[in-house]
């Protein structure tokens, strides 16, 4: 374990907003003595646990205590001839998981591709793209829990994933991911649900599709959509997809013929990018944070951006969606 102080939080998240570590306590390594001096350095809930920073907006410019697996290491078990249980620490990036997991045929998070954040982060938020959610492939994951002291092995159930949820995001930085164990298939079998990728691969047979072929096409949908990190800071979604029901989706209906919706069990998930976009956000700034004009869905930095002209902004696009739709934005991302 390392602690370091007063350390710049710029290059730790993906909007690339500067804020200040008091202390920053990087954490390296799964054993028994590592836990151990985790407890002693963090004697109360630390302020903040990060990941790769993909989800978070600064607006304090000062955080006493930040908390970061950087752990790389992976174990592989050969379940039966069909599937590989792939457990990766937390500190992965979830990108190069993803690589070296396709490298070594091990496959089922290919249309996770290109998602920016760590294998930590990946199960608080139950990542989710073109088609795919963490909770299709996690197995299992291994947590400390900070506030009761104690390391926990917990199921795929135990966890509750839901739509960009989990249980440990219900309890903000008391769970610190140690490692996420992955079920995968040693023959690889398309994800197509995603439209695009169906018109994509229209004519193919899917056993002509390689895994190799999916990543680079998932990554392609992904940069003509979203802004690349390095390029203009954001943190991808900045909103969810709100989940309404049938009763006011046909009432919205009434009123606005075009509004897309499709079910989700009982329920109608609504784009968020066409409300904002109906709202006239599309492309427009506040200061120096902006809407993606490819993807309203998206904040991103225009440059040397403070986390709170991102909130002004979002709190504005979440008025006037509430105003014209009666519907309350959530926001994806997590203001620190
Ligand atoms: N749309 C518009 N205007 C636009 C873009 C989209 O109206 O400019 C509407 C259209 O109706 C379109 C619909 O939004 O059909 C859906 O758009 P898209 O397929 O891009 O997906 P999304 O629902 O906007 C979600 C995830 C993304 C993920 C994509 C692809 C959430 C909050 N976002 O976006 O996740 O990549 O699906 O699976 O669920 C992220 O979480 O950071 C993220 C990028």
């Amino acid at each position: 374990m390392r602690i370091e102080h007063d350390v710049s939080l710029r290059q730790k998240n993906t909007f690339g907003i500067e804020a200040k570590a008091e202390s920053l306590v990087l954490f390296e390594q799964n054993t028994d003595a590592e836990i151990e001096s985790l407890f002693q350095q963090v004697q109360h809930i630390p302020t903040l646990i990060l990941g790769g920073g993909s989800n978070v907006v600064f607006t304090s410019a000062t955080i006493p205590l930040v908390l970061q697996h950087s752990g790389q290491k992976i174990e592989v078990a050969k379940r039966d001839d069909n599937t590989v249980l792939v457990t990766a620490d937390a500190g992965w990036d979830m990108d190069c998981l993803v690589q070296h997991c396709i490298s070594n045929g091990w496959y089922g998070l290919e249309n996770l591709s290109a998602i920016p954040g760590t294998v930590g982060a990946s199960v608080v938020q139950n990542v989710g793209a073109y088609g795919v959610e963490a909770k299709d492939v996690v197995h299992s994951v291994d947590v400390v829990d900070l506030q009761c002291r104690e390391v926990l092995h917990m199921t795929n159930a135990e966890c509750q994933f839901g739509y960009r949820d989990s249980l440990f995001k219900h309890f903000p930085n008391r769970f610190f991911v140690l490692r996420v164990a992955f079920l995968l298939s040693t023959h690889f079998h398309p994800c197509l649900d995603y439209k695009a990728l169906q018109t994509r691969f229209e004519r193919r047979e899917n056993s002509s599709i390689s895994a190799t072929e999916m990543r680079s096409e998932i990554c392609n949908l992904r940069w003509s959509k979203l802004p690349r990190p390095e390029e203009n800071g954001s943190a991808g979604s900045f909103f969810k997809n709100p989940v309404i029901s049938k009763a006011d989706f046909v009432a919205l209906g009434s009123r606005f013929a075009n509004i897309p919706g499709h079910e989700v069990d009982t329920m109608v998930k609504v784009p968020a990018a066409w409300l904002i976009e109906y709202c006239g956000w599309k492309g427009r700034s506040m200061g120096r944070a902006a809407v993606w004009p490819k993807q309203p869905l998206v904040i991103y930095n225009t440059g040397n951006c403070s986390g709170k002209e991102v909130r002004a902004l979002a709190e504005s696009i979440q008025q006037d969606v509430f105003n014209t739709f009666g519907i309350a934005l959530q926001t994806e991302a997590m203001f620190v």
